[in-house]
């Protein structure tokens, strides 16, 4: 039945991964996917989530009963508060609904789901470039994807004028997807001045602002100051969706624990979008998984383990940041050619370096570095160690 079937290729971003596993070498470096290593080049494990996890497993009146279709109602709650602020009309309001999905991949499909289903506009406008699951994700979710101006590889920074153009010439209700902060692949952010021009923009055209939001508190450190585009969308009374993920920011990848939040204009009509949410998801997955939403929930919800996550979130974003440092010093040192000021300027997990991808072929095969061939690296895979090993990757990558 399957003999007609041709070879898939490996994810453009996972399959790095694949490739680096097969790598017998022993300097070999994955900056591929968007983990965090410690200085050791260990996955980590916050000693906050084992914390919950213990408290959980103490708890013997914890069961593993089904959740509801929407997730674990306290783990709704908490995540909204997190993103949109404890002092947000929105929720005050009861105009927001949140369901547990499938951290960010499984939100931003619950999401392009019910816009498929329900909402009468179906373009999306995605940012050139953007995290490659984007335009999958939403094309089998039924809606026809459409790009805007982003990145401007000259500058190595935002293309304003290219964004505004593009989304002013979008048509009116159409959806547009936003990285909240530490936009992926490019580290690149509007400022807040930009951002609320963007709002204005989006706003006087009746555009949909569909936010993923996967890195609150690695962008900057500081959980607030991250979700300040979000805020500014919500302050002013309109619409929105958001995906959130608790892969990063509480290091909780393999859990696949996130949600989706959809900002209504008024309770009635979030209590219906919630409905709908229903029907999507059931068919789906049934119900999210219990384990993950009840550790994220845990440390909420508990003012102390907050406080010790804020910690050790500071902690990551910090030796991401000092990473780009490190390599910025690196290159500069060994006199490679090139302007590499943006390792320092971009923000996230994200380099993209303007390596293109014969220069990361050449990498890949020379010094074993595994990165995606649009030229990102993961800051949060690099170390002390080995940041020495992959300046002299490009350095040889752009001499040779
Ligand atoms: C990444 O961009 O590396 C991460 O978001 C991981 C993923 O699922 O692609």
């Amino acid at each position: 039945a399957f003999s007609h079937l041709l070879q898939a290729p490996e994810d453009p971003i996972l399959g790095v991964t694949v490739a680096f596993n097969k790598d017998p070498s022993p300097v070999k470096l994955n900056l591929g996917v968007g983990a965090y290593r410690t200085e050791e080049g260990k996955p980590l494990v916050l000693n906050v989530v084992r914390r919950a996890e213990q408290q959980l497993v103490n708890d013997r009146s914890r069961v593993k009963e089904y959740l509801p279709i929407v997730g674990l109602a306290e783990f709704n709650k908490l995540s909204a508060k997190l993103i949109f602020g404890a002092d947000s009309p929105a929720i005050r309001e009861n105009r927001v609904t949140t369901v547990q999905c499938l951290s960010g991949t499984g939100s931003l499909r619950v999401g392009g789901e019910f816009l498929g289903r329900h909402y009468h506009q179906r373009i999306i406008y995605i940012p050139l470039p953007t995290w490659g699951n984007h335009p999958k994700v939403f094309t089998l979710a039924g809606l026809s994807v459409k790009t805007y101006r982003y990145y401007d590889p000259a500058t190595r920074g935002l293309n304003f004028q290219g964004l505004l153009e593009d989304l002013g010439t979008a048509p009116s209700g159409a959806i547009v997807l936003l990285h909240a902060c530490a936009h992926n692949p490019t580290g690149v952010d509007p400022t807040l001045e930009q951002w609320e021009q963007i709002r204005q923009l989006m706003r006087s055209k009746g555009l949909l602002p569909f936010f993923d939001s996967a890195y609150q508190g690695f962008a900057s450190g500081n959980l607030d100051a991250d979700a300040q585009s979000v805020r500014m969308f919500v302050a002013d009374g309109g619409e929105c969706l958001v995906a959130q993920s608790y892969a990063k920011n509480m290091g909780l990848y393999g859990e696949r624990v996130g949600a989706l939040s959809i900002v209504c204009n008024t309770a009635d009509v979030a209590g219906r979008v919630e409905s709908q949410l229903k029907l999507v998801i059931r068919p789906m997955y049934s119900n999210p998984p219990i384990h993950g939403a009840s550790i994220v929930a845990a440390i909420l919800k508990d003012r102390d383990m907050y406080n010790e996550w804020t910690i050790e979130l500071k902690a990551m974003a910090d030796r991401i940041i000092s990473m780009r440092h490190q390599l910025f010093d690196a290159l500069h040192a060994r006199g490679t050619p090139g302007d590499w000021s943006h390792i320092i300027k971009q923000i996230g997990m994200f380099t993209f370096t303007g390596l293109n991808s014969e220069q990361v072929a050449f990498m890949t095969k020379e010094f074993h570095i595994y990165m995606t061939s649009d030229g990102r690296i993961s800051m949060a895979g690099l170390s002390s160690t080995t940041v020495a090993h992959l300046a002299d990757a490009i350095h040889a990558a752009v001499t040779h």
